[in-house]
Formats: C-alpha cells, structure tokens, sequence
C-alpha cells in the first residue's frame, strides 16, 4: 500500500510551479475526439486521471502520444465503441465522452462514470441537454445509451449551473444543426478554456464565461494547438499551505484573478500575500482572524477549495464557518482533522472550527481528492509524523505532489508499506 509521509513544522520556501488544469484537460482530452485531425494539447499535467481518459481515447482506436507534458491525439481512424465499465468508472470525467461521442457519431453507450463519493452528483441536466437536442436516452441494466437520428440546437436551461452539464452540452452541441443556447451555464475557467478549444478547432461558441452560451452548429471540426490554462485549485492548495508554513513561497505559472475569492477571503484573515501578474508569494503570519465562507459556483469560493482552507482555519484565533452548498458529503476530512487536534463540529452544511489548535501527527485517510489535499496540509503544519493512506484520490488530481514540496522544504515521503 502506497501512503505519504509528512515530518510537519518545516518552513516553506522557494517556487512551486503550477501545472495545467486538471479539470480543464479531463474535458479536452475526451473533446479532441471530436476532430477530424490531430490536436496537439499542452501543459497536460501526468495524473492518474488524464492517463486514465487516454487509454479510454486508445480504446476508441485513437491515436495518442505523450511527450512529457504534451499530447497529440489522433482520432482520424476512431471507432464508436462502447466504453468499458470499468474505465468509466476510474473517474467522474469519462462522461465528457457522452456529449464528445454521441456529437461525432449520434449515439454513444457508457455506464454511469465514477469520481469522488461526495454528494450524490447525478447527470441528469446532462441527459436533459441531450434530449433538447433530439436525443433519445435508454437504460440497459446500468448502461446509458444515447443516440439521435439528427441532433438539432434548442434553448436549454440548466437548473443548476452545472461545470459537467455545461461542457457536456457544448460538446454534444457543436455539430448539431442550428444554434444551442445555454442558459444559466457555469462560468468556471475551465469551461471557457474548452470553448476556446473547441473554436481553435473551428467551433462557433460565444460568450463561455458568463452565464448565456451560445453555440451555431458547424459541420466540420480540424485539428489544432492548445494549451491548458494552470490549475486553479492546486495553485490555491500551495497557496494556503504557504499561509501555514510559508516564508516567501512563491506559487508560480497561475492566473491569480482565477483564484480571486480565495486570496481576498486569505487577506481578510491576515495572511501576507504579495500579488503579481502570474504569481503570488505568500508568508506565514503568527495571527490570523477567523471567517465565515461559503462555497458557491465561480466567481465564488470553490467548493474544491473549502476542504484545504478548513486546514487554515484550524489557526484561525476564534470561531470560523465553513458552508458547503455545493455538495452534501463533502466533510469526510473533518473526522481526521479532529484526530490530529483541531476542534470542529458538523451540523448539516455548516462546518464551525474552533481555533486556534494545535495539531500533532498520526495516520489519517485521504477520503477523496480534495480531502487528501487537506490532509497533507495538516500534515505539513502539525508537529511530528502525519502518515496518509489512500493517496491515489491525491495522486489524481495533483501533479509531483511530493516533489513540488520537497523542493520547497517540506519533509515528505511517497513509500510503500
Ligand atoms: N448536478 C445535478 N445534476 C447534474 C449535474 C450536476 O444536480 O446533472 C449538481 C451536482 O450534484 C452538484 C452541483 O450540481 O451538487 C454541481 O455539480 P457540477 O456538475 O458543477 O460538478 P461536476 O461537473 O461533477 C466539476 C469538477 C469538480 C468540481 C465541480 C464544481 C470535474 C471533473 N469535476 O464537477 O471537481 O467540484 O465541477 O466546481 O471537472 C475536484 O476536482 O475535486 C472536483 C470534485
């Protein structure tokens, strides 16, 4: 069994340089499906995650090479196959195939995806875009199959402002005659980075960003460039271990206004940030006030981001709130934390941190991908040993984890056990 090792209370410092997007690439990668010719993607960072979705691109007989952080992907001879159960399940992304299959070939199988157990996370506002665009679904034991004699674009209202649901439509949409209008769409960076793909690619999408989308159908897409935009929440994860354990930490290669909410609520609670064009240098400070936040859809406090900020929190001098109202089950971390000495109750989705505490190391789980973020940053504050089991949820969604802090200072060990 894999587990991370952290000796915590070493001062960071140095530069951690921010990979791309995961949640931009788990989109493009199964997007590029939709050529006719070879895309090249990149700044595509190596996680369990992106390598997953390639073998799923290599199961649909596309080509794919990786070199380091760059892929070509070749989709000039892809078959329309089913994918396998249990490659849909490796990951919550592998539904992007939905709308990037069934908007090449007009009908695509696959079984409900898998991901992080962390509220119910239905795909029904997928579905229901598919069908406005004339698309039947069907079930068949758990698979979905969705097919279309003709997709055609409608005005589809999304119920929630759903990043899945918003990407998923686009795709489905670019092909499908006429023009597709999302209305109530997200507005996450990672959905404008798509669109600019998919128009790099010949695509018509305008105003991805805001909450109004509009798509006209083309008939043909080529190949193209692309890179990645850098990763929004692991730039914040380094940001706020550097507010724990920072002198200097500069979190490098990031679009800072993507992390806005963040570094406004880091200043109001008295860290020390020093801002640039595309990078941020952030400094432990003996003091920090407590806060309240609540997550929210993009300009909002990422949900993503409110397991690693609770870590901070525990330092916060008085009470702080953590409000998740994005998923209902994302407080796994807490029980952990309390065992490494914070003091925080659950009461619904309200999360209270009473600080500041001292935290001291032990064996903890990383209950899912952002939940392990919080973990290591425990692990990085609290004195003595903190040991991580279930790393893989970590491994998916952080690029070099352990040597991006280790150069920086931390004491941190990937071993077996
Ligand atoms: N929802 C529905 N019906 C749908 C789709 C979503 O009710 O058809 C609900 C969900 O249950 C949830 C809310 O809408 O309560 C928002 O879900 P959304 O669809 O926006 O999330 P997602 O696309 O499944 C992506 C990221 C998540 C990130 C969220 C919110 C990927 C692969 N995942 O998930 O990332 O938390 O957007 O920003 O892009 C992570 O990286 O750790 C992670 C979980």
């Amino acid at each position: 069994m894999k587990v991370l090792e952290i000796n915590g209370q070493k001062e960071l410092s140095g530069t951690i340089r921010v990979s791309g997007a995961k949640n931009a690439c788990v989109a493009l990668i199964p997007a590029a499906v939709l050529a006719d010719g070879e895309v090249t993607i990149c700044n595509v960072p190596e996680l369990t995650d992106t390598d997953a979705l390639c073998e799923i691109l290599e199961s649909l007989n596309v080509s794919v090479k990786r070199a380091s952080e760059t892929i070509l992907i070749n989709p000039k001879d892809a078959k329309n196959v089913e994918i396998d159960e249990e490659s849909a399940k490796k990951l919550r992304a592998s539904y992007y195939f939905m709308g990037a299959l069934l908007g090449k070939y007009k009908k695509v199988e696959m079984c409900f995806p898998g991901g992080c157990s962390i509220g119910r996370r239905p795909i029904n506002l997928h579905l229901k875009g598919f069908e406005a665009l004339g698309a039947k679904v069907t079930m068949k034991g758990n698979k979905y199959i969705v097919e279309a004699e003709h997709l055609k674009g409608d005005r589809i209202y999304l119920d929630v402002a759903s990043v899945g649901a918003t990407i998923n439509i686009m795709l489905a949409a670019v092909k499908a005659e006429g023009v597709t209008t999302i209305d109530n769409a997200a507005k996450e960076p990672e959905i404008v980075n798509v669109a600019t793909f998919l128009n790099d690619m010949g695509a018509k999408i305008t105003g991805a960003g805001t909450s109004t989308i509009k798509i006209v159908g083309v008939e043909k897409l080529n190949g193209c460039f692309h890179e990645v935009i850098p990763d929004r929440i692991e730039a914040g994860t380094y940001v706020i271990a550097g507010a724990l354990c920072g002198n200097r930490l500069k979190i490098d290669n990031i679009i800072p206004e993507h992390i806005d909410s963040l570094l406004s609520k880091l200043e109001e609670v008295g860290v020390n940030l020093e801002v640039g064009s595309d990078y941020v240098v952030v400094s432990k400070s003996e003091h920090y006030k407590p806060t309240i936040i609540k997550t929210a859809v993009y300009p909002g406090f990422p949900t993503d981001l409110q397991q690693p900020i609770s870590v901070l929190l525990t330092q916060c001098e008085g009470k702080s709130k953590v409000i998740e109202t994005i998923y209902e089950n994302r407080f796994m971390h807490i029980a952990y934390l309390n065992q490494l000495g914070s003091d925080i109750s659950i009461n619904n989705q309200t999360a209270t941190i009473l600080g500041k505490t001292k935290l001291k190391g032990t064996n903890v789980v990383a209950t899912d991908l952002r939940a392990g973020a919080a973990m290591v940053l425990a692990g990085l504050l609290a004195e003595g040993i903190t040991t991580i089991t279930n790393v893989e949820h970590i491994l998916r969604g952080y690029e070099n984890i352990v040597e991006k802090l280790k150069n920086v200072g931390a004491k941190i060990e990937s071993k077996e056990i």
